[in-house]
């Protein structure tokens, strides 16, 4: 069965064919960084008129690539939250359009399932399916959240952030810093090869719970840059790239030691039988080895750029409730903040 997913959440315009729930025939995302760097973050009312401007074209070439028309689907998967509202309306109005002139089945995917579902895309080996309980790390610029799935479509939330998400913690780092939008992948390369600044930032705990908290660290962040004449900025200063390097590596080094520890205390508390990391900040090279390194369970990660934001993990969780449940939501709406478990 082949699914177009569709994705249009935050600043990636993006759509995929996944056959089965695994297999990407196409995969194609067209992202907005570049536009919302000029202003250092993301502009809700700018990523909503580029996904006008984008999503024709990017669901044309997903199609293309495969030689697929409309009505060759099998369903239509998109992302109704949770999400910016004017970004997930323009993806849900234009599936509804097209599932409609398709006559073709219309599926509703929360984004953050859509993350957990990279998990079962491609590489995977149908015969090793990882046996369910699974524990999930989702953490990307708007959630850093911990669920524990216990078969397909029944999630429980066992922690999440009480503050900042880890990728909004990444991107206001690399602002300090200035190191360019968006954050994770600036700080990731920065920090590569250099010593982590001295003493180390700290690792908030929050005690008996399997929460996460990133603002001290943030503002223990924030507090250097001051110390140090870095922030706020002064027209015309330059910063030291060595010191610069040294700084992400000590705020990356504590915001991957922040995740581990939770994802390994959550894995071992709810005896899981696999470790899924999903959401951009699950591209993080450190923080794939260093899970790996702890877990008590086999871990799976996708490939970085089915980490980020991407319709192929729509298409494949569209399968999944395709194959489980309702396959006409023409009710369907957008929900902002939808949540999983
Ligand atoms: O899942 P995603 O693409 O979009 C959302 O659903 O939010 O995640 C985007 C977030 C951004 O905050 C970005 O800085 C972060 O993921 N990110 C990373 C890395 N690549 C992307 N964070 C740390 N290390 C990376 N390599
Ligand atoms: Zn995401």
């Amino acid at each position: 069965m082949k699914i177009l997913g569709i994705e249009t959440s935050c600043d990636e315009t993006a759509a995929a064919v996944v056959e089965d729930g695994r297999h990407i025939h196409s995969n194609v995302v067209a992202s907005q960084a570049q536009i919302h760097a000029e202003y250092g973050g993301i502009i809700p009312e700018v990523a909503s008129r580029q996904h006008l401007l984008t999503l024709v074209p990017v669901i044309r070439s997903a199609l293309d690539r495969v030689g697929l028309e409309l009505d060759a689907l099998d369903g239509i998967a998109v992302t109704n939250g949770p999400g910016l509202a004017g970004s997930l309306l323009v993806g849900v109005n234009a599936a509804k359009g097209l599932a409609l002139a398709a006559g073709s089945p219309l599926i509703g995917v929360n984004h953050l399932e859509g993350h957990i579902y990279a998990a079962w895309l491609e590489e995977a080996d149908p015969a090793v399916e990882p046996g369910f309980p699974l524990l999930c790390l989702i953490a990307s610029g708007g959630h850093t959240d911990l669920i524990v799935m216990e078969g397909h479509g029944r999630y429980i939330l066992v922690g999440r952030t009480r503050d900042d998400a880890a990728g909004e913690a990444f991107d206001k780092a690399a602002r300090v810093l200035r190191l360019g939008f968006p954050g994770g992948p600036a700080i990731q390369k920065s920090a590569e090869g250099s010593r982590a600044m001295e003493p180390p930032l700290p690792r908030p705990r929050i005690k008996d719970s399997l929460d996460f908290s990133f603002s001290g660290l943030k503002s223990a962040l924030l507090r250097r840059a001051e110390e140090r004449g870095w922030y706020p900025p002064k027209p015309g200063s330059e910063l030291d790239p060595g010191e610069v390097s040294e700084m992400a590596a000590a705020f990356q080094d504590a915001a991957v030691d922040a995740m581990a520890t939770r994802t390994v205390e959550a894995a071992v508390e709810h005896r899981v039988r696999g470790v899924i990391l999903g959401g951009g900040v699950a591209a993080n090279t450190q923080l794939r080895l260093e899970v790996g390194r702890r877990s008590p369970a086999p871990v799976i990660v996708p490939r970085p750029a089915l980490c980020t934001d991407n319709g192929a993990m729509i298409g494949a969780a569209g399968w999944f409730h395709l194959r489980d449940g309702p396959d006409y939501q023409w009710s369907m709406d957008v929900e902002p903040r939808m949540r999983l478990g």
